[in-house]
């Protein structure tokens, strides 16, 4: 098993219904530790960048908007093979998909509003935890 590091993000609709302690309290059931975390208003040019992997999917631009709408919460989590366990919890992109229990399926409302992000791949958790957290080293604990 390895321990490795993702990166969260709870969005804009989560954080508005007030269950950033709920979905917080989910993580750490799951034995995935907080090791960095801060909230934020993402800036347009942020939140492009971030996505810009997607930049020429049709719902760029909405996302974007989303992303944009409100303060998000932004966490790095680890544990033991952390980058699945995080999307195991958050369940299917569309919440209607989202297996019953996960965090997309009793939080979210769309698949445009689905209340939290999760990195795909180690790959991607490094570049992602390195565009929101610089100063931390991915791959130390
Ligand atoms: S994933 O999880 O990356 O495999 O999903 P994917 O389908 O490739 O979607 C990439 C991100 O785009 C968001 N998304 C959408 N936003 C707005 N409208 C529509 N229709 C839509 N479809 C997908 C999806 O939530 C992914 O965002 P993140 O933040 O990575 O979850």
């Amino acid at each position: 098993m390895a321990i490795e590091r993702t990166l969260s993000i709870i969005k804009p609709d989560a954080v508005a219904k007030n269950v950033i302690g709920q979905i917080y309290s989910r993580f750490e059931g799951a034995g995935l530790k907080i090791v960095a975390a801060r909230m934020t208003q993402l800036s347009q040019a942020e939140a492009e960048g971030f996505y810009a992997v997607h930049a020429a999917r049709p719902f760029f631009k909405d996302l974007v908007n989303f992303m944009i709408s409100g303060p998000v919460m932004i966490q790095v989590l680890e544990g033991e093979n952390a980058i699945a366990a995080h999307r195991d919890l958050m369940g299917a992109t569309d919440p209607k998909k989202a297996e019953k229990g996960t965090i997309r399926a009793d939080f979210a409302d769309s698949i445009d509003a689905n209340a939290v992000h999760g990195s795909d791949a180690a790959e991607t958790a490094a570049v992602e935890i390195a565009y929101y957290f610089p100063a931390l080293n991915v791959y130390s604990r």
